[in-house]
């Protein structure tokens, strides 16, 4: 087998929907929110759960609601209104899309009803592509597991693509960027993307969609991630960031064009959720 005929893994695990809305003028009230809640009857509201999903929440669906941080989202390269002006969002989990499709579709017509709009980022969830059993050690076997949002109540989210001279090299090839690499010495000259954000391995719950209908095409971006964490750790996460924007030491960025990095605080209920500050 030559490297040209590698490919990543086409696995689908799960999907994930991340739900932006956006309101022009109309306000959230008191029906709206328990229409929101109404709709999350018979899934799992992530909010108060510590630790991974039971298989069971995970083939129901599963919801957390969250209100944007307006003052902490920030514009990258690629500029989407739509998700870096948006009030709210909704992030939904599902081991199939159809319980959390239907639910976006009930959102969206609650939301159009209030005067506002919503803006859905989709998702599937695959196993590692590039990832070692070393590397698993590393970057996964000690990370923090997902907690509540009393506990993690600070969120971020991540959607990137990467340019066409990304997906133009060998899957190999592309692996080497995770890694540390090398002079002829043996002396590390550049960190790569796990040891550039290893400060978050402890400190920042992660999770990370692949577009569902292949990399880059117009439309949809490639990955989107999503990290929860401590009030505390907010600037671990930017470290982290800009750990991985450092081109000299994570020369992988040079192929990544970012939409926003849009910030969020996880809240239980529809009626905190519709909350205009
Ligand atoms: C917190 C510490 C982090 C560690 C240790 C880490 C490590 C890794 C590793 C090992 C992979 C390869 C997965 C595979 O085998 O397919 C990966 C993929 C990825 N990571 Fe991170 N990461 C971290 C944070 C982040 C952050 C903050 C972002 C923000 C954008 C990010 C974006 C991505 C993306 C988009 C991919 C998929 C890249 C591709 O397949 O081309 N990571 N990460």
């Amino acid at each position: 087998m030559q490297p040209s005929e590698l490919n990543m893994t086409t696995t689908v695990t799960g999907h994930q929907l991340f739900l932006f809305v956006t309101f022009d003028d109309g306000q959230g009230n008191a029906e709206l929110a328990t229409a929101i809640d109404a709709l999350g009857q018979g899934m799992e509201n992530v909010h108060d759960v510590d630790g991974a999903p039971s298989a069971e929440a995970f083939s129901k669906g599963r919801f957390q609601l969250l209100r944007s941080e307006q003052g902490l989202t920030n514009d990258q390269q690629i500029i989407h209104t739509a998700v870096s002006e948006s009030k709210g969002l909704i992030r939904l989990e599902c081991a199939s899309l159809e319980p959390i499709k239907e639910y976006e579709s009930g959102f969206r017509q609650l939301i159009e009803a209030a005067g506002g709009s919503v803006e859905t980022l989709a998702g599937v969830m695959r196993p590692r592509s590039y990832t070692s059993h070393a590397m698993t050690e590393f970057a996964y076997a000690h990370a923090i597991p997902p907690g509540p949002g009393e506990k993690f109540p600070l969120a971020a989210v991540t959607p990137i693509n990467k340019t066409d001279a990304w997906w133009q090299m060998d899957v190999l090839h592309r692996e080497s960027f995770f890694l540390p690499r090398y002079n002829e010495n043996e002396e590390m000259v550049v960190k790569g993307h796990a040891l550039a954000s290893a400060a978050g391995v402890p400190r920042i719950n992660r999770r990370l969609v692949h577009s569902s209908d292949g990399y880059g095409l117009e439309g949809s971006y490639d990955f989107v991630g999503y990290f929860e964490f401590a009030e505390t750790d907010a600037s671990v996460f930017r470290e982290v960031m800009a750990g991985l924007r450092d081109k000299d030491q994570n020369p992988e960025w040079k192929y990544v064009l970012e939409g926003p990095e849009w910030w969020g605080r996880r809240v239980r209920t529809g009626s905190e959720f519709v909350a205009r500050v």
